[in-house]
């Protein structure tokens, strides 16, 4: 069976390479081609993935890119809850086959898609090899009508996570300047980088009082890294700790959406261009590729 399904991956990779893909309402400015992905994760849980997620989706969605929420956190999934939505299906639904990731979207404030995560399932491991394939093959449909996937995973580096991480295009390691925030975003980074060594890493500092705070806390991080792994992650920018994010989440409201000019506002402004450039150039690879050498080995 794990044989046949490399086989068939393989095929699939050869295929995605001879394939033109047809662009579905491509947004100005986006070559005609699949969407970039990119991976929201940290090591320590609650340093803000889901609201970074969730607001960086709506700020994308605003400037007029069609983006996808994949709320991947199958332990603690939250996006929707954020968001104020009741969704009808969810990852749970597509993990057992009884409906498709596209059938899943559900529209969200601010404009994107959002595909709920499921909470208590357990870990992607558990998934079989074909449950597995099914999936990929999925998020290979979305890639066609999308600009952009965002994926929130769960903390840490459980196999799913990895999963993703080693498939998208970027991955936005969040931290806090908490200690112990900041050596779980190295481990994250350790764990990542000795699977896979020409992975896009960036570094997104939340919760500072300022940019020089999110500089400190990134010098320490990329000089251990730097030295342990021979490589360090790339910069990303910093959020402002603001009162107004734990205000919206209470409200059940992006705090771009009821908070546009706020601080923290203004941080994922200024990240969701700077996501926004690096989309725009083209990539060598597939999701599809990448998951694949992943899964074959
Ligand atoms: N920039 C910020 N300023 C102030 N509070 C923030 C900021 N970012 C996030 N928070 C608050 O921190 C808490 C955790 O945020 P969030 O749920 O996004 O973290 P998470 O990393 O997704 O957590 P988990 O690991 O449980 O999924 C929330 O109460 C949120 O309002
Ligand atoms: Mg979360």
């Amino acid at each position: 069976m794990i044989v046949d399904q490399a086989e068939a991956l393989r095929e699939l990779v050869a295929e995605d390479r001879a394939a033109s893909y047809r662009p579905v309402g491509q947004a100005a400015g986006y070559p005609a081609r699949r969407a970039t992905t990119l991976a929201v994760t940290s090591g320590k849980g609650g340093v803000g993935k889901t609201s970074v997620s969730v607001n960086l989706a709506v700020q994308l969605a605003r400037m007029g890119r069609r983006v996808i929420l994949l709320d991947a956190d199958l332990g603690t999934a939250n996006a929707d809850v954020v968001c104020n939505i009741n969704p009808p299906r969810n990852l749970s639904h597509v993990v057992a086959g009884r409906c498709s990731l596209r059938q899943s979207l559900i529209e969200a404030p601010g404009g994107f898609r959002l595909i709920a995560g499921a909470s208590g399932l357990s870990q992607m491991a558990a998934l079989s090899e074909f449950e597995r394939g099914r999936l990929m093959d999925q998020m290979r449909e979305l890639e066609e009508d999308a600009d952009l996937i965002l994926v929130d995973t769960g903390a840490g580096v459980g196999p799913n996570v990895l999963g993703f991480l080693v498939a998208v295009d970027q991955i936005l390691v969040v931290t806090t300047p908490e200690p112990t925030a900041i050596t779980d975003a190295y481990a994250v980074i350790k764990t990542v980088c000795r699977l896979q060594d020409d992975l896009d890493i960036r570094l997104l500092v939340n919760m500072v009082h300022g940019e020089r705070e999110a500089r400190e806390v990134f010098d320490r991080v990329s000089g251990v890294c730097r030295r342990f792994l021979g490589t360090a992650p790339r910069f990303a920018g910093h959020v402002l700790s603001d009162t107004r994010v734990p205000q919206a989440v209470r409200r059940r409201q992006p705090f771009v959406l009821e908070h546009p000019a706020c601080p923290a506002s203004m941080c994922m402004q200024r990240l969701a261009h700077r996501i926004d450039r690096h989309a725009a150039t083209p990539r060598e690879h597939g999701l599809l590729k990448r998951m694949a050498a992943w899964l074959i080995g």
